[in-house]
């Protein structure tokens, strides 16, 4: 397969490219760290310094891509809130990276797509779009929006037979949950979160969500009443687990 991978410079994505890669596919790695690209290429892969916040930039480099089997839009951010300060330049930041990035991702990508055999398109989000948590105002609006859009292009794309997939990991070990300051259940490994990933994607499955132990939970935790929910939310943070 031809396979082009977002945020394949860190994290999830990386070690994505690099499971692909060890299978034998041809894949294309977009991201910004300089030093990091130029050891992916070492290694064989087609590395790209692509800033996708930046809509022209993004599009010229993506018109000169041929054709496309499997795209994973992966790159995105995360900052909390931390009150008292509402930060609203903080939920543009992330707004920008999680959801405008994928728009801009998807623009780019769907001509070569449209190209390629059984094409597929798959977006991550996050499992903390299943219900409110605290402090991820800006986050958990980000993912919520990118469950939106992919959800919905699936409905579109499937006349013209791209699969959609979107995922929703829980915690992963990654650089991204190394600055967090509060307990991550069930946390993953990026191996596992891979593994995972890949399972998904070779049964093309609509929604791909791990660890199921934590992601089933907060499922059903997202069936109660907002007013339930609240109570159990503010009960933790009172208890001062954080977020
Ligand atoms: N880790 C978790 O627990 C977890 C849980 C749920 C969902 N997720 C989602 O999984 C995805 C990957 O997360 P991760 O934990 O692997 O994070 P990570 O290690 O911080 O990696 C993020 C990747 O996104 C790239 N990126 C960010 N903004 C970009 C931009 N404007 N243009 C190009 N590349 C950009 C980064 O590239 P450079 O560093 O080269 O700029 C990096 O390769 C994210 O969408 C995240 O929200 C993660």
């Amino acid at each position: 397969m031809r396979i082009l991978i977002t945020g394949a410079t860190s994290g999830i994505g990386k070690q994505l490219a690099l499971d692909y890669l060890a299978e034998g596919h041809e894949v294309w790695t977009i991201g910004r760290n300089q030093q990091v690209l130029d050891e992916l290429a070492e290694l064989g892969f087609n590395a790209v310094k692509i800033d996708l916040s930046n809509r022209a930039e993004a599009l010229e480099w993506f018109n000169t891509l041929t054709s496309i089997d499997l795209a994973i839009l992966n790159a995105g951010t995360c900052e909390y809130i931390d009150y008292p300060d509402f930060d609203s330049a903080l939920i543009q930041r992330v707004m920008r990276a999680n959801v405008e990035s994928m728009a801009i991702s998807i623009e780019g990508i769907l001509p070569a797509l449209r190209k390629g055999i059984n094409p597929h398109l798959v977006g991550v989000g996050s499992s903390a779009a299943y219900v409110p948590l605290p402090r991820a105002e800006a986050y958990g609006a980000s993912k919520a929006a990118v469950e939106y859009l992919i959800n919905t292009l699936r409905l579109a794309l499937f006349r013209e037979n791209i699969a959609v997939s979107l995922v929703c990991p829980g915690f992963v070990k990654t650089p991204l949950t190394d600055k967090n300051d509060f307990p991550m259940p069930f946390q993953v490994s990026v191996q596992e979160a891979s593994r995972a990933i890949r399972k998904g994607i070779a049964k093309r499955k609509p929604e791909i969500h791990f660890p199921r132990r934590f992601t089933y939970l907060l499922k059903i935790l997202s069936l109660l009443p907002h007013s339930l929910w609240t109570h159990v939310a503010q009960r933790m943070m009172r208890n001062g687990q954080k977020p």
